[in-house]
């Protein structure tokens, strides 16, 4: 095998995802589970996104349109954008590592956050593309723009940030998300990765297509994974200014967001009772979340997204392990002593936090 394969791939590991239900019902004998480990919606999926998706089921004979055509329209509606600074993925996912195919050469510096506190797939894509990742640690789990600039070399090429972050929720706000795109060089690329945009309340959230507007070498890449609950369906998206979208076009595999996802999207985007429902139940359940832990006295990370990093200041691990007995799947993620768990229905963050009780006493 190490004939065959590429020198790169002996750096990667396969990515580890949230255990699925059907696996803890089999292993710990328990009907009623709760997974609150993959920041999925609670709510479930729009309703308006299901029933377009049954309805286009009769249509999967035919290739999904290749340029999203449809769904291009709505969305550039949607963000009152031209449609040709826009790009589908089959999730945001696919479109990570486009961009890696697309720009990085061998030995191109990418900077990026620790692997462990947040998304590990820039890790992933840039080996991948046997670029060198040049990680900036964390400061207070959020990103450290600073010493990111300072980091910055005539070899770096990209750069991947998360705002909010996953797994940690912070924020980076407008004046220094400013501030630090002054210091980039027009030759390097700015990924910026809003998967979580649509939970975020505060208003010095930066409003991150007016660098688009500005010619910006910035890429935006959000979701409908998260609040639109089309996990499953994998959507994702991406905006740019045209020359970077064509860029991307050019490598882009000609039917890669299949029929029912671009259905989904289009009927998803116009949900917005949805969309309003579901930010509802995640600010109700972030604050009640938030009340529990510090009565619990467990200390977290103050979250704009859907999802809450706590640490038991103890090893994760066991703790993980102990709440899956009592039939909650969360992650043991970022520092070792440090859990995430989605925000859930207030159902089941109530069931969380008992169970939480129980393990921790
Ligand atoms: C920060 C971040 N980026 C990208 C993704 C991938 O999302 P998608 O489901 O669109 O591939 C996730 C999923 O959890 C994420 O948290």
């Amino acid at each position: 095998m190490k004939k065959l394969q590429r020198d790169a791939i002996d750096k990667l590991s396969p990515y580890v995802p949230g255990k699925p239900v059907a696996e803890v019902q089999r292993e710990y004998g328990i009907a009623d589970i709760i997974k609150m480990a993959s920041n999925e919606n609670p709510l479930g999926a729009s309703p308006r996104a299901v029933a377009a998706v049954k309805k286009a089921a009769e249509q999967i004979y035919f290739y999904p349109e290749g340029s999203c055509f449809e769904l291009r329209k709505a969305m550039a509606e949607h963000l009152q954008m031209p449609a040709e600074t826009l790009i589908f993925g089959n999730g945001s996912d696919e479109l990570l590592l486009l961009i890696s195919q697309v720009f990085l050469n061998p030995q191109d510096e990418v900077l990026q956050g620790d692997p462990k506190l947040t998304f590990v797939e820039y890790k992933a894509v840039t080996t991948i593309a046997d670029a060198t990742p040049v990680i900036v640690e964390m400061k207070d789990f959020a990103y450290d723009l600073s010493a990111m600039a300072e980091k910055i070399t005539p070899k770096t090429k990209v750069v991947f940030i998360t705002n909010p972050n996953n797994p940690t929720g912070t924020m980076i706000t407008k004046t220094e998300l400013d501030e630090f795109l002054g210091k980039i060089p027009e030759d390097v690329i700015v990924i910026l990765d809003e998967a979580y945009y649509e939970y975020v309340g505060r208003a010095d959230y930066p409003e991150s297509v007016e660098y688009v507007k500005q010619g910006k070498n910035v890429i935006i890449l959000r979701t409908f994974s998260k609040i639109y609950g089309l996990a499953g369906i994998r959507l994702g998206y991406g905006i740019a200014k045209k020359e970077l979208i064509d860029l991307l076009e050019k490598a882009r595999q000609p039917f890669n967001v299949n029929l029912l996802a671009q259905a989904a999207g289009i009927a998803a985007l116009k949900d917005n009772k949805f969309v309003e429902e579901s930010k509802q139940v995640n600010n109700e359940g972030k604050r009640w979340l938030g009340d529990a832990f510090e009565a619990m006295g467990i200390s977290f990370v103050a979250s704009e997204a859907n999802f809450i990093l706590f640490d038991v200041k103890i090893e994760a691990r066991p703790v993980t392990e102990a709440l899956m007995k009592e039939g909650i799947i969360v992650r043991c993620i970022g520092t070792g002593t440090t859990i995430r768990v989605t925000i859930g229905t207030m159902q089941q963050n109530r069931r969380f936090i008992s169970a939480l009780k129980k393990v921790l006493k």
